[in-house]
């Protein structure tokens, strides 16, 4: 697959300074003013000043220039205008107005996770020592940037652009929440892009070790400021991934991720095999209904209507 991973993002916010003070709580890194690092993924995150909440930018690793042709060929059969340089090319998804970046650069190679040895009925694998879940530790980092969700007002357009035009893959779609869930390459969503009222970023995901690392990092963070939560902890459904859910100080979700699954043949995968998976929970706390619509884009896209009416 031409696409090799999802490089970075650029969030806007209206007050950018306790958002900044959110991620580095998080655990990522804050190398320069509002630019950050996950452990493994390198610069994967900048936060920007908007005059609302919004995902700005998206940029996609590539392998050569070659990858770059293909979907500027796309892009143009689309009738979609881009931007070509030798190592990059740049297009603006037309229904959400993010600006997507392709760019040339090495694919990530992430050092293996340390396995914790988990006892189970009838198979001991730890004798003698207790967990090392349950051990003081260093907090668990973010090791990179695992997905982000999009609410797009077309989400149709939203989907031909990054299937057709840019080369995602899709893994499961969920036709009564017009979401599609697609990837570059193999984890199985990257990108999940959904209906919305207007265009908004809904939560961005990062990845975790295992479990453990999930409950204990967003526990920390709610242990911090319990007003942090949202939802969680669970396990979707659908790509059947661990989460908990916080909030950002501008209303956009952070996730804590660990266990996505990985499409690494495509033949073996059945697409929409997940009807047979709850679409939110396999098992978790009841969904939090701001997390369905949350409350300010509600309030924005109602305005927005209303503004409308009043030219009318
Ligand atoms: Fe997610």
């Amino acid at each position: 697959m031409p696409l090799h991973r999802l490089a970075s993002i650029t969030i806007g916010v209206p007050s950018p300074e306790p958002v900044r003070a959110f991620y580095r709580d998080f655990g990522l890194a804050e190398t320069k003013p509002g630019r950050f690092e996950s452990a493994d993924g390198g610069e994967q995150l900048r936060v920007e000043a908007a005059p609302r909440r919004r995902l700005l930018a998206l940029s996609i690793g590539v392998d050569d220039a070659d990858d770059l042709g293909r979907a500027a060929a796309e892009l143009a059969r689309l009738a979609i205008p881009a931007q070509r340089s030798e190592r990059a090319l740049e297009a603006v998804e037309p229904a959400t107005g993010v600006r997507v970046r392709l760019e040339v650069g090495p694919r990530l190679a992430q050092k293996p996770a340390p396995a914790l040895a988990f006892n189970a009925p009838g198979r001991t694998r730890r004798e003698n020592a207790r967990s090392p879940a349950v051990l003081a530790s260093p907090p668990a980092l973010p090791r990179k940037l695992s997905h982000v969700v999009l609410g797009s007002p077309d989400a149709a357009a939203s989907r031909r652009f990054f299937v057709e035009g840019i080369g995602f893959r899709v893994s499961d779609e969920v036709p009564g929440m017009g979401a599609s869930f697609l990837r570059c390459p193999t984890d199985h969503h990257n990108l999940l892009v959904q209906s919305g009222p207007l265009p908004f970023l809904h939560h961005t995901a990062w990845e975790m070790d295992d479990v453990d690392a999930v409950g204990r990092a967003a526990a920390a963070m709610i242990g911090a400021d319990p007003s942090r939560h949202v939802w969680g902890l669970g396990r979707h459904g659908i790509g059947s991934n661990f989460f908990w859910y916080l909030r950002d100080p501008a209303g956009t979700f952070a996730e804590y991720t660990s266990d996505l699954d990985v499409i690494a043949d495509e033949e073996a995968w059945q697409v929409a095999a997940a009807s047979e998976a709850h679409p939110l929970a396999a098992w978790g706390p009841p969904v939090p209904r701001d997390f369905l619509a949350p409350e300010d884009i509600t309030a924005i896209a109602r305005g927005e209507r209303l503004a409308c009416e009043s030219r009318a």
